[in-house]
């Protein structure tokens, strides 16, 4: 095919947007971090003062969604938001209006129209099981809740934030808890995808079995 596809799909803070991305860069692909179309989302609508439970009000909002991704970096609206949709109340906000149907709804065909020549490694929760049920490689990545908070604890630490690893693990397990158990496009490994389980491995590791895969397929 033209436009081959690879998901990789997992819990938050699972690594798998940092080898969502190198594998794109690896293989000269596009790349789709749909986590950020929902940050946008929850960022766009408290910006506009529109409640996250507010299903058709934020599904009104994610429908024109005034959001670009360039240079490098997460536009809304003109201004560079890459930083303030990695806050971690937009990350919660994000898995709240992530378990709104409307919403997933409104963000579907934007997120099918990046795949496009010579392919796409999207990653996400659904991208496997919704987005992209027919994608070539479909990768479920994942670490312990251990491993996971630790990470995102680093990366707060690196970006100069104050961080309490307590704290962060209840976060994360607050998070994965509603992306598992929601009604649609539930957080959960499809029959068809490969396990990735990279609490023990590195980033370089973790790159090479995907590219060690996706070369297989
Ligand atoms: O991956 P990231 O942590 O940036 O995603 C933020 C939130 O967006 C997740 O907690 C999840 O609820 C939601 N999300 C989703 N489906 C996706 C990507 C993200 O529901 N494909």
């Amino acid at each position: 095919t033209l436009k081959p596809v690879i998901t990789i799909d997992g819990p938050s803070a699972s690594g798998k947007g940092t080898v969502a991305a190198l594998v794109a860069d690896k293989l000269g692909f596009h790349y789709l971090d749909s986590g950020a179309l929902y940050r946008l989302t929850a960022l766009y609508a408290l910006r506009e003062s529109v409640n996250w439970e507010d299903a058709l009000g934020v599904a009104r909002l994610a429908a024109q969604l005034p959001a670009a991704f360039r240079d490098g970096k997460v536009w809304l609206d003109g201004n560079d938001v890459s930083a303030a949709i990695r806050a971690e109340d937009i990350g919660m906000g994000a898995s709240k209006v992530a378990a709104l149907p409307e919403v997933r709804a409104a963000l579907l065909e934007r997120q099918r129209a990046f795949l496009v020549p010579p392919g796409l490694v999207a990653d996400g929760r659904d991208m496997g099981s919704v987005v992209f049920p027919r994608a070539e490689l479909k990768v479920f990545l994942t670490a312990s809740a251990e491993v996971r908070a630790e990470r995102r604890y680093k990366q707060l630490i690196a970006k100069g934030e104050s961080a309490n690893l307590d704290r962060i693990q209840l976060d994360i397990s607050e998070r994965d808890a509603r992306d598992a158990a929601r009604a649609v496009a539930p957080l959960r490994q499809e029959p068809d995808a490969r396990l990735l389980d990279t609490s023990a491995l590195t980033i370089d590791q973790a790159v090479d079995q995907v590219l060690a895969w996706f070369a297989a397929v």
